[in-house]
């Protein structure tokens, strides 16, 4: 199974590269950059879904391996847990020019490898990061009727049915929130360990 599950991966990767047809391809080889397809356990219980990469993850193809991928792992350690029993990805697997917002048409573009990801990993626990994948996440599972600023629903527990059974929603704030405003780092600790109880 985690060879199969490796090959299957293996393949999004190689269609993500050859993406010719993204908008966000130009940019990638102009500026020289990564996708990032993403990185883990293949039978990680627990997905994380961010938004897109920044700088250094399109620099080095991983990601989350910035300022924002610290408060990740220190999030993580928080719970006893390490990057490596995780699965983490994100939406879009380019990056934007300049950080901005991924727009609609980049997401639509890049969702389907996301919804493959979901299907190879089968996670017990898909965690979104940001508003961006929230949306996302809880459109694609018929949670929309939930979809509230994310201030009034991170670190609440949605229930959904996938393909493979059921699956656990918990959105949360982005852990680059942090770093313009240090008192959410808080709320994501108890939002941890929610995860780490689900
Ligand atoms: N922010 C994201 O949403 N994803 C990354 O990989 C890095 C920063």
């Amino acid at each position: 199974m985690e060879d199969e599950r490796k090959e299957k991966m293996r393949q999004i990767k190689d269609e993500v590269v050859n993406f010719k047809g993204s908008p966000l391809y130009k940019d990638r080889v102009q500026n020289r950059n990564l996708p990032v397809i993403g990185e883990g356990s293949h039978n990680a219980k627990i997905m994380f879904v961010g938004e897109a990469p920044g700088k250094n993850e399109a620099q080095t193809g991983r990601p989350f391996c910035g300022a924002a991928g610290r408060i990740l792992d220190e999030l993580l350690q928080s719970i006893g847990m390490d990057r490596k029993e995780v699965y983490i990805t994100n939406i879009v697997k380019d990056r934007p020019p300049q950080n901005r917002d991924p727009f609609p048409e980049e997401i639509a573009a890049y969702a389907p490898y996301l919804d493959r990801q979901i299907d190879i990993i089968q996670p017990v626990v898909v965690a979104t990061l940001g508003r961006f994948s929230m949306k996302y996440i809880m459109d694609k599972f018929a949670l929309s009727h939930e979809i509230q600023s994310i201030s009034r629903i991170h670190g609440r527990v949605f229930e959904a049915e996938i393909s493979y059974g059921k699956v656990k929603i918990i959105p949360m704030y982005h852990p680059a929130t942090v770093l313009y405003n240090p008192s959410l780092k808080e709320d994501l600790k108890k939002d941890f360990q929610v995860l780490a109880k689900n």
